[in-house]
């Protein structure tokens, strides 16, 4: 029998919807768990005309009595997850008794905030211009093995040579930039001992909860953080983020294996954006990309940033859809769309003289290559908010149906606005 999941992952350069979809379909199911990033994560809900841009909690939170789990994946930063549950708190939200951190998460230190922001600094003009969420070196910490775990903060004993261990890989950048505070090893240790104790009762072993959980068929939704186009891998490299965004990543972030994924639902918005550096093959600019933006406002959820616009790329979103596995769409953001005449789509890419239909996003000559546009015919006429694809105007429809037919997957969600309301269930 199928397992009673459903993995839910970003196509593009994140910023995709997820915390809308996810919302969405977690009253669907039992339990939500994270695999992957960390606080550079901005996932949107709004309910009831209220938002909230969660980082590090899983997107079913906001839905009283489900399952939160964060799994080992994660980079989970103890400061800004209290404060992230102490605002839900204030608003009448609680995670007690159902919020789940695996013992396995590393930490996301103050130091790695510092290094984070002085690394980007010393690449110059090839700067990816990061969240400055620690989250590169934090990463790079648990691949050299020097990493602090959750589990950690409960050993006192091997705490303070943990510390160490740290801090000598972040010497150099301490010493350049760090104030006195964030030399304090001490005052650390006893912060991260504070934490410790209020997080105590949440920590699990998040693996064994999830096969549990679907073993007796509760329905898990995997969340993804970021897109396929940011993967550590699969990217843009080395415009990237520093996990594995992609399916692989879910795997491994939460200990799992395959056989407990029952479908893959992939989300791409109508059109595309980016935050940060890199290459962008169907970025638009002047008016009409400031046009754009403003019509989605497109502005980072963490750091308030402009987000660079462009159209749907449907070479990229091609092997997105290959390399995850994506089974249904998720096409968001449509209604962001309605003010314009015409639509255009990058159907392939033109590269050192010749038509390509996919060269790779972590190929060398993907940044240089030019994309080929497919004139599409807009609707002029209001989406916003239409919850029934008969409502919908019939060049909206066409739009959608040829995104389908271009990357032969069925879209089986449509978003037409950023309330739970605003959502067509495609049928059938
Ligand atoms: P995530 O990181 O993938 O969760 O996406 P973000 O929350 O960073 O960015 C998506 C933005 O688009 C948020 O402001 C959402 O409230 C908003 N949004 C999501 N779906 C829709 C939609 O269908 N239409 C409109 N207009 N806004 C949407
Ligand atoms: P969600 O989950 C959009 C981008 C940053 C930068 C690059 C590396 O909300 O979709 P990092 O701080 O991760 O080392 O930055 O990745 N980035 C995101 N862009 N949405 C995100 O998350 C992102 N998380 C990281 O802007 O270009
Ligand atoms: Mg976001």
């Amino acid at each position: 029998m199928k397992p009673n999941s459903v993995a839910v992952l970003g196509l593009q350069w994140g910023d995709e919807g997820k915390g809308k979809v996810i919302d969405y379909l977690s009253g669907r199911c039992d339990a939500v768990a994270r695999f992957s990033g960390g606080a550079n994560a901005g996932h949107t809900i709004v309910v009831d005309g209220q938002k909230y841009i969660l980082k590090l909690l899983p997107s079913g939170v906001l839905r009283e009595g489900k399952i939160c789990l964060i799994g080992s994946g994660v980079a989970l930063d103890p400061w800004i997850l209290k404060t992230e549950i102490e605002e839900l708190a204030q608003k009448g939200i609680t995670v007690d008794g159902r919020l789940f951190i695996d013992f396995a998460a590393h930490l996301v230190l103050p130091l790695h905030k510092v290094a984070d922001g002085y690394q980007d600094s010393l690449r110059g003009k090839g700067a990816l211009d990061t969240t400055k969420r620690g989250i590169g070196p934090s990463y790079a910490d648990r691949v050299s093995r020097v990493g602090l775990r959750m589990a950690d903060i409960f050993d006192k004993e091997q705490l303070e040579e943990k510390i160490d261990y740290v801090f000598s890989r972040h010497e150099e950048c301490v010493n350049k930039v760090g104030d006195d505070k964030l030399k304090d090893r001490k005052k650390l240790i006893g912060k991260l001992e504070e934490l410790g104790a209020q997080f105590r009762p949440f920590v699990a072993d998040v693996a064994a909860m999830i096969m549990e959980l679907i073993s007796s068929r509760k329905k898990v939704l995997f969340e993804g953080a970021q897109g396929m186009l940011l993967d550590v891998d699969l990217g843009t490299y080395p415009y990237v983020t520093s996990s594995h965004t992609t399916i692989g990543g879910l795997f491994s972030g939460l200990g799992i294996p395959p056989s407990y994924v029952g479908e893959v639902i992939g989300i791409t918005k109508a059109y595309m954006t980016r935050v940060g550096h890199g290459p962008f093959v169907s970025e638009i600019s002047g008016d009409l990309a400031e046009e754009l933006r403003e019509s989605g406002g497109e502005y980072g959820s963490v750091t308030g940033r402009p987000r660079r616009v462009g159209w749907l790329d449907l070479v990229a979103l091609k092997r997105a859809i290959r390399a995850n596995g994506v089974d249904k769409l998720a096409i968001t953001k449509l209604d962001v769309l309605d003010r314009f005449e015409e639509l255009y789509i990058c159907e392939s890419y033109q590269l050192k003289g010749a038509r390509t239909n996919g060269i790779p996003p972590n190929h060398p000559d993907f940044a240089k290559a030019e994309p080929v546009l497919t004139k599409i015919a807009g609707w002029g006429k209001p989406t916003v908010g239409i919850n029934k694809i008969d409502g919908l105007p019939r060049n909206a429809r066409k739009y959608i149906d040829y995104i389908s037919l271009k990357t032969d997957v069925p879209v089986w969600l449509i978003s037409t606005g950023s309330s739970r309301e605003s959502t067509i269930i495609v049928e059938g």
